[in-house]
């Protein structure tokens, strides 16, 4: 999910009521979903239809079920309300929460307003409910918002940055490992645990930046050839796409042969996109980073230009690659080429 331009108001709950004691580790599913996510995008006179990792969430006294996009992005959790104002009226949907109808919800008279980079924004109010992940696990009393006035036609997003872990006692360390696929049903998030049959080689360490959850690489390659980027990317659940300043899109459209985010579908797998960070290099082949339309034969690249002055994110084309475990409190993310399998071999962060 984008930066925020201005956060008005933004505070942390300290006041919980104690929950029961949580497992030491845990692992949520993800459902994949699509949604038509227009945000970050220079636009094209196209249909962005997203990919979405989706997790269920059970909220306040009368247990209203929805579904909310898993966010590493950001740090809180904001559900559309069923009025809320949204373009299509897509948010609408089913994923909706009405705190109108808990008798557990308690509104704080906050206002949200967030404003991001793209003109685009969320306007709400802050509230507190009870929050069931799929899991049963229980996040009491969890402040998050309702949202009633957006440009995005989607779910909500659970923010798993900061917040979540400081407001709960949900694992004794802000650590979770992120396994991302969307072509097989085995996506999940392990909090605060690695699971080593996914992944091969052995985790490198790379050093997270302080403010966001981003790392920096030393170079692109496109079917070989640098780029020249060495700069900082933002790991993003929220994003779809690998989203990069226009000069450096241009350079990699043109090895693609893209023509205005529209590309050949079919690609080749031994050409690779190449990200290089210090000791690993992560190889996504061509054929990986197209994304089909809704209509045959019809196919569009996932590697897009920032709009100005945005910061870089390695959306889910990159995180689908790769195996990443964070430890947001050593400030580590160790990550290896993704491996997938059912097998498991789930163990304690070593780092
Ligand atoms: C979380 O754990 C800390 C330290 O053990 C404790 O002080 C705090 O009250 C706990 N918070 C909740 C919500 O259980
Ligand atoms: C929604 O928010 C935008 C941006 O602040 C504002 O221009 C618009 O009037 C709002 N719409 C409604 C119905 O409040
Ligand atoms: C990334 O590089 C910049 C510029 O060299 C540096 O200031 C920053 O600390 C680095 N971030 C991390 C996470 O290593």
């Amino acid at each position: 999910m984008f930066q925020v331009l201005s956060f008005a108001y933004f505070i942390f709950v300290t006041t919980c009521t104690v929950i029961k004691r949580e497992p030491k580790s845990f692992k949520l599913d993800f459902k994949i979903g699509s949604s038509n996510l227009k945000r970050n995008y220079i636009s094209y006179d196209l249909q962005n239809t997203q990919t979405q990792y989706l997790i269920e969430l059970t909220v306040g006294a009368n247990l209203q079920k929805f579904r909310v996009a898993l966010d590493t992005g950001s740090s809180e959790l904001w559900i559309p309300t069923p009025n809320a104002i949204c373009p299509n009226n897509r948010c609408k949907s089913r994923d909706t929460f009405d705190p109108s109808t808990s008798t557990s919800f308690t509104n704080l008279n906050l206002p949200i307003k967030d404003y991001y980079v793209d003109n685009t924004y969320a306007i709400g109010t802050y509230g507190l409910d009870d929050v069931y992940l799929s899991n049963g696990v229980k996040l009491s009393q969890f402040q998050f918002g309702s949202i009633f006035n957006t440009t995005e036609d989607t779910v909500g997003y659970l923010g798993i940055d900061y917040p979540i872990y400081e407001t709960q006692n949900i694992t004794d360390k802000i650590a979770y490992s992120l396994y991302l696929n969307s072509e097989y049903a085995e996506s999940s998030i392990l909090f605060n645990a690695i699971d080593k049959a996914k992944y091969q080689g052995e985790l490198v360490l790379l050093d997270v930046d302080t403010d966001d959850v981003s790392v920096n690489t030393t170079d692109i390659l496109i079917d070989g050839v640098s780029i020249g980027f060495q700069d900082n990317l933002i790991l993003d659940s929220g994003s779809t796409d690998i989203f990069l300043q226009p000069q450096y899109v241009n350079q990699i459209w043109q090895v693609m042969g893209v023509n205005n985010k529209y590309i050949d579908c079919n690609q080749p797998s031994n050409k690779f996109l190449t990200l290089k960070f210090n000791d690993i290099d992560i190889n996504i082949p061509f054929s990986s980073l197209v994304r089909q339309s809704d209509k045959a034969g019809i196919c569009w690249v996932g590697i897009s230009p920032t709009i100005s002055g945005s910061k870089n994110y390695a959306g889910d084309f990159f995180l689908r690659a790769v195996y990443a475990a964070y430890n947001l409190e050593t400030r580590k993310i160790g990550i290896a080429p993704a491996l997938y399998t059912d097998a498991e071999n789930i163990v304690d962060f070593w780092f």
